[in-house]
């Protein structure tokens, strides 16, 4: 119990200062509760607002992709570099040292493998659990045009639900099937829907017409995907643009781990996202600390 005795007088109010409350950085996310927002400031820099997630999630319907074979070999000696890794519930426990105090998105749907109809996913983590795991959000796949749509939009919404019970933001992933455009005319239509629909976060594919129009019109956040393995110029050069056209940020993952020499690239990465380094010179850091 505090000692009564001896106490100093309160004296100290600065009559003078108004009370200073600094606005939340991150775009439309101003109104959500204390927690959704301490929660995003361990996934974004709070200096720069943007961030560069590890996304190591394909195990979930791909089985050991190349390069995730041993991921306590290649993937936690990147851990350093990142400001946030996105990844299954099953890897966290069973390969993640718990020493990793930054920002964890776990994947929050599943169900098909590679080997069938891929969007025909259900919720596959509940949200205690992301609580229990100490997660700074949940991600969810949602096939706008896909053969189960509206099965993933639901599965969307759900989340949403506990997570604003809770604090969890929920990050929606735009997933894009074989039969559909990737140009910015879908891009804006998936990523609109995932924020109207409450995701706090949105992931979506860089497309090189137009990317500026579906950050414009999506109120919340967005943060690209890497997709498949691409020469490292090529990469630093799309995270660029992305991140000069409104993208809050990366969500990279085989352009990272496939790459000949991961650290030097997730390095360069992070210099493109945060300091808005030029690709040239992004690509020439790449080659010094790669050693090349
Ligand atoms: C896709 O299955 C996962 O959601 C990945 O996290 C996402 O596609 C990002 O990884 P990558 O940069 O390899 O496309």
């Amino acid at each position: 119990m505090a000692d009564k005795e001896g106490q100093l007088d309160t004296h100290d109010y600065h009559l003078h200062r108004a009370q200073v409350a600094e606005p939340f950085p991150l775009k439309g996310c101003q109104s959500l509760d204390w927690g959704m927002q301490n929660r995003l400031s361990r996934i974004f820099d709070p200096k720069s607002g943007k961030t560069v997630m590890l996304a190591v999630d394909h195990g979930y319907f791909m089985g050991p992709t190349s390069g995730l074979e041993r991921i306590d070999v290649t993937i936690n000696p990147l851990l350093p570099h990142a400001d946030t890794l996105m990844c299954t519930r099953g890897i966290l426990r069973s390969l993640t040292p718990s020493t990793f105090t930054k920002g964890v998105v776990l994947r929050a749907s599943g169900g098909p493998s590679i080997l069938k109809e891929l969007s025909d996913e259900r919720i596959a983590l509940d949200m205690e659990d992301a609580l229990r795991l100490n997660a700074a959000a949940v991600a969810v796949q949602v096939f706008i045009g896909g053969e189960f749509e509206t099965q993933s939009v639901h599965n969307m919404t759900r989340l949403v639900d506990a997570g604003l019970r809770y604090g969890m933001p929920v990050l929606g992933v735009t997933a894009v099937g074989k039969q559909l455009t990737r140009d910015a005319k879908y891009m804006r239509l998936a990523t609109r829907i995932c924020a109207e629909l409450g995701a706090a976060y949105v992931k979506t594919y860089y497309v090189s017409e137009g990317f500026e129009t579906v950050t414009a019109s999506c109120p919340v956040p967005i943060v690209i995907a890497g997709g498949k393995k691409l020469p490292e110029l090529d990469a630093l050069v799309m995270a660029y643009r992305a991140v000069q056209e409104g993208a809050s940020g990366v969500d990279m993952g085989r352009n990272i781990f496939q790459s000949q020499a991961p650290a030097a690239m997730i390095q360069a990465v992070r210099h493109v996202v945060h300091e808005g380094m030029q690709p040239g010179e992004a690509y020439e850091l790449f080659r010094s600390l790669a050693g090349k």
